[in-house]
């Protein structure tokens, strides 16, 4: 798959250092656009902040009526609340030190509700002595794990249900829903990846007949990213909620596995060849400090100028491609490079340069990069 970006004018390709961090400004609106459309109202998207970390995205998704969003540590809980979101899902369990951060956000945002995952008793009576003891109410989402096992609990687990009810019970808590995410779908053909869905989402309707047997009622879910947005957003039931994240910017990972998904990449590095140490090799500043190291190395990032260079060497500040191409380059010479995991990118860079018709025209700071931001 073919990803191109568009160019950057004469000036600032001349003047701005390298490696930068760059957002198409068009690209990006675009796709809000598209996701809204995706989900066919604002009012079904909790978009994940993680993607990007920055305070311009949330004001742009707040602006566009999108006020529900999702996010992985406490800093970017508090960019979201400081950015106007009236509700933000911490999908992370809070354990520790966090415990109380999540609850002085709640004091110091008394207008933004937040909520937090959970799926052990243990965090849940503590979180619960720490809101009642503030006096404030903490939603809290039980974590279904619908295959990909990295947290959360199966549906089938005797006893979720109950975990569930007993949110109920514990003062200062109140029932938010489900979390299920489910990262571990990742079937290039959207059919197959909506009758995996299909088959994970019966198993979430029955936890949830058993939580209503219960006497607790589960107002919304929390359901998957990217990939698996369309097969959720096709769905009916109104407490579904859209949380996907890397769509906001995308990424040639994403673009790449999933051709069906309506996203372009809105980020690109900007990076110059500082050396040929061969004919046939190329070494750019593109190190694993300015692009991430994930995936494995040798598809770290896409450039559309040469799409089949090798990525032989990726140390911390230097990426050496190999191509018979490499003649065409001098030392100095620039490059845009699309990354493959755009997330981890992102929290390398502490602004990021907006291009707007090839010139830059204002800088965003990635507010919530740093784990602490007040709190
Ligand atoms: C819990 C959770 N929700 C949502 C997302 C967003 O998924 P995606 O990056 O596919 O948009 C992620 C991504 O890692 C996640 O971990």
């Amino acid at each position: 798959m073919e990803f191109s970006v568009p160019a950057l004018a004469p000036e600032p390709l001349a003047s701005l250092p390298s490696p930068a961090y760059l957002i198409f400004r068009d690209r990006l609106l675009a796709n809000l656009d598209s996701m809204i459309q995706v989900a066919k109202s604002a009012d079904r998207l909790r978009p994940h902040c993680k993607t990007h970390k920055m305070s311009r995205i949330i004001e742009l998704w707040v602006e566009r009526g999108v006020k529900k969003h999702k996010a992985a540590t406490i800093a970017e809980c508090e960019m979201c609340a400081a950015a106007g979101a009236e509700d933000v899902l911490l999908a992370y369990n809070p354990v520790g030190p966090n415990i109380d951060r999540l609850v002085s956000l709640a004091e110091t945002f008394p207008d933004c509700r937040f909520s937090a995952t959970c799926d052990d008793p243990r965090p849940l009576q503590l979180l619960s002595r720490a809101a009642a003891a503030a006096g404030v109410t903490i939603g809290v989402w039980l974590d279904v794990n619908v295959g990909m096992q990295r947290t959360g609990i199966t549906p089938e687990t005797p006893g979720a249900a109950a975990l569930y009810h007993s949110i109920s019970e514990l003062p200062g808590l109140e029932p938010g829903g489900f979390h299920v995410y489910d990262g571990h779908q990742r079937q290039g053909d959207l059919m197959e990846r909506r009758a995996a869905v299909a088959a994970e989402w019966s198993r979430v309707l029955t936890l949830r007949s058993e939580a209503e047997a219960l006497g607790t009622a589960v107002p919304a879910f929390a359901c998957g990213g990217t990939p698996t947005f369309p097969c959720y957003a096709a769905m009916s039931d109104p407490a579904i909620e859209l949380c996907p994240g890397t769509s906001v910017l995308s990424d040639s990972g994403y673009g790449s596995t999933f051709p069906d998904l309506p996203f372009a990449p809105a980020a690109a590095i900007l990076t110059r060849v500082v050396s040929r140490p061969a004919e046939n090799r190329l070494t750019l500043d593109l190190g694993n400090k300015a692009v991430a190291a994930d995936p494995p190395k040798g598809a770290r990032v896409y450039f559309p100028d040469l799409p089949a260079a090798v990525q032989d060497i990726h140390s911390e500040e230097h990426l050496v491609l190999i191509t018979p191409e490499a003649e065409r380059f001098a030392p100095g010479d620039a490059l845009l490079a699309v990354p493959a995991h755009v997330c981890p990118t992102s929290a390398l860079y502490d602004e990021v340069a907006i291009v707007d018709n090839g010139q830059i025209t204002e800088y965003w700071k990635t507010t919530s990069r740093n784990r602490r931001i007040s709190l």
